[in-house]
């Protein structure tokens, strides 16, 4: 029998879901792909190493809920220039992956790089690919930022250089379904990744009472129905010279008759979601039929009155709106923002919290708070936010705190255990200690 070649992969993610990354892999390893194609490797800040098949590395990008991307490693070398940069890409053959006919763009992004320029450093690595195809064909690919067929990484240390080949394309948060975005949607494999750390499984009701455009929800149900998040979209791969064919053509066969299968059953996912602004419901609903999944019994309340949808406790789940993108609805007017006075000692700290709550977020936040505490005894609840001080102001104490990225904003998961009874008032002026947020990136 003969032995199948495994390649070394990265799958970047959002900053603090390395962890629920590196168990959603082993899973999908061990669920798709023959056991001695797939290793999990080290789990970095940003993402996640494995060594498997290219059939491994193309479940990672049909299952994956929490990448935001699956690369090809394909050469590391040290560097002290651009020039060594140059000669590293110059001696990769890019003409086994793809032809000058295809369109490219290339993307470095580097921790400590002694170097001046990245983006000097990005146009060596451009040229060397453009260079060593004309050199071997006579003609040179062309660049196209937007939309390219074929997309090249460089990941810079301070003297090492890797590079790799993107097998995605666009983004795996953009599962193909999605049109109508809220004001400030999460990315799905936030979303996703958010659920994990929640402990949420299929058969414990999930409650978004601020579910804006819905993809909480979305998230959920194609979980619970064992839907792939990849199923309705194109990878990068599927434009490569050479990638494998038929193991490609079995696992998106499994995901298409296991999403049809889905779509025939009428379980009941006990998954359920509310929001303020009907306009959001309507995108919320819109977003659900284009996924394909089930309507979801969807409800106009604001979430100081919210109730709790279901007779057995579960988990309740929000990102409410952030003073800093989006503003809390059906609340009283806007007090002001005021700047950070200790601007210089502590920037990153500046950067997170806003110095004084605004007045009608404050009585927001504490209605929100004692809503959760008064009517959902027994449930879970996890709240995303940018705003470190949400616990006070909410009058609840965490269980935990998990510090997150959304995209360039840093934030935090809040659990809160709503024991009846148990839960401990707080001043809202009260700091949370300060946490350990990963700081780098692969
Ligand atoms: C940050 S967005 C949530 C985005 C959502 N997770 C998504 O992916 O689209 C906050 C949501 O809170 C809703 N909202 C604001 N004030 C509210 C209130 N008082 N009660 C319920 N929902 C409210 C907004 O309409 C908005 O949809």
């Amino acid at each position: 029998m003969a032995t199948t070649f495994l390649f070394d992969w990265f799958v970047p993610c959002p900053r603090g879901l390395e962890a629920p990354l590196a168990a959603e892999l082993g899973e999908i390893g061990a669920k798709h792909v023959d056991g001695s194609q797939f290793r999990i490797g080290k789990e970095v800040p940003g993402g996640v190493h494995f060594r498997g098949s290219w059939a491994a590395g193309m479940a990672a990008n049909l299952h994956s809920r929490i990448a935001s991307r699956v690369l090809l490693k394909l050469a590391q070398g040290p560097y002290r220039s651009e020039h060594d940069i140059y000669e590293l890409a110059y001696q990769q053959q890019w003409e086994k992956w793809f032809s000058p006919n295809e369109t490219i763009r290339v993307d470095i992004t580097a921790i400590k790089s002694p170097l001046r320029s990245l983006e000097f450093a990005t146009l060596r690595v451009k040229d060397a690919v453009c260079d060593r195809l004309r050199e071997l064909t006579g003609n040179r690919p062309s660049v196209d930022t937007a939309q390219p067929d074929v997309r090249v990484f460089a990941f810079l240390t301070l003297n090492e250089c890797t590079l790799y080949l993107d097998t995605s394309g666009d983004p795996l948060f953009k599962r193909g379904w999605r049109l109508d975005k809220g004001a400030a949607p999460l990315r799905e494999n936030l979303a996703a990744g958010i659920l994990r750390l929640t402990g949420w499984t299929p058969g414990t009701p999930l409650y978004d009472p601020m579910c804006g455009s819905g993809t909480f929800l979305a998230e959920a149900a194609q979980v619970a129905l064992n839907i792939a998040p990849g199923v309705e979209r194109r990878f990068g791969f599927e434009k490569l010279k050479q990638y494998d064919v038929n193991a490609w053509q079995k696992l998106k066969g499994a995901a298409v008759d296991a999403k049809r299968a889905a779509q025939s059953s009428r379980a009941d996912i006990q998954i359920y979601g509310s929001d303020i602004s009907g306009d959001m419901l309507d995108k919320a609903y819109s977003n659900l039929e284009r996924a394909g999944l089930p309507e979801l019994s969807l409800k106009q309340i604001d979430a100081r009155h919210m109730t709790p949808p279901s007779d057995t406790p579960g988990i309740l789940v929000a990102n409410p709106p952030y003073g800093e993108r989006i503003e809390v609805r059906g609340r009283g007017p806007r007090g002001e923002l005021r700047e950070p006075k200790n601007r210089g000692h502590d920037e990153d700290e500046d950067a997170f919290i806003r110095a004084q709550p605004d007045p009608a977020d404050q009585e927001f936040f504490i209605s929100f708070g004692n809503a959760m505490k008064q009517r959902f005894p027994g449930w879970r609840a996890y709240v995303l936010t940018s705003d470190r001080k949400l616990p006070g102001l909410l009058r609840l104490r965490e269980s935990t705190k998990t510090p997150l990225f959304n995209g360039a904003l840093e934030c935090r998961l809040f659990r809160f255990d709503l024991i009846a009874g148990s839960v401990r008032n707080r001043p809202a002026a009260a700091e949370p200690a300060a946490d350990q947020a990963p700081d780098a990136k692969e």
